[in-house]
């Protein structure tokens, strides 16, 4: 079974980009808090999992608004494990209830084609962020991208 192509609730809604102008609406968000906000990345987040044939790019919209991102692909068919990442709100959009759906959508997705487990290199200061949202902590506080990351987990249902 594939995920639903989308979810919606109030104000909120979570699609995979379905064309050119949602990719490109996704891809400025991620521009806008790694390279413009965080300068975790000097030109461009993108790298060669963009290029992937089996990535996902997700857009979460505010009352209709692109405003925010969040990438996942699968790293070993194997297991069913999937990562996460990319996880992006732009800034004038925080705390209004966008970035746990996008979570919930890329755990749901991932679950939803078969996938077991999904991992994610989480910023230290979201660590309890995604604990809320049923993800836990593997291993020890490791640097990533110049920034201080923890490995978490979810289990997938399908
Ligand atoms: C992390 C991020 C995606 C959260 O998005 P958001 O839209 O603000 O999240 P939500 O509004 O859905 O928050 C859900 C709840 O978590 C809380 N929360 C948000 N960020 C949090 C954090 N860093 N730590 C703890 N709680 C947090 C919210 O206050 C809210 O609480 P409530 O349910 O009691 O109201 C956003 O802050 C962001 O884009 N940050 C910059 C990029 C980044 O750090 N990406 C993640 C890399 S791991």
């Amino acid at each position: 079974m594939t995920a639903p192509s989308g979810v919606s609730a109030g104000p909120v809604s979570c699609r995979l980009a379905g064309d050119a102008a949602e990719l490109a609406a996704h891809h400025r968000i991620r521009f806008e808090v790694f390279v413009r906000e965080q300068a975790i990345f000097d030109e461009s987040d993108v790298d060669a999992q963009d290029a992937r044939p089996d990535v996902l790019h997700v857009l979460g919209l505010h009352n209709g608004v692109p405003a925010g991102a969040v990438r996942l692909y699968p790293l070993d068919a194997s297991t069913g494990t999937w990562q996460g990442d990319r996880l992006a709100v732009l800034p004038g959009y925080r705390t209004s209830g966008l970035g746990a759906p996008l979570v919930a959508f890329a755990v749901e997705t991932a679950g939803r084609r078969g996938g077991g487990r999904m991992l994610a290199h989480v910023q230290l200061a979201n660590e309890r962020f995604f604990e809320r949202l049923g993800w836990a902590r593997r291993g020890d506080v490791e640097e990533y991208v110049g920034r201080p990351h923890v490995l978490m987990e979810i289990g997938l249902t399908g």
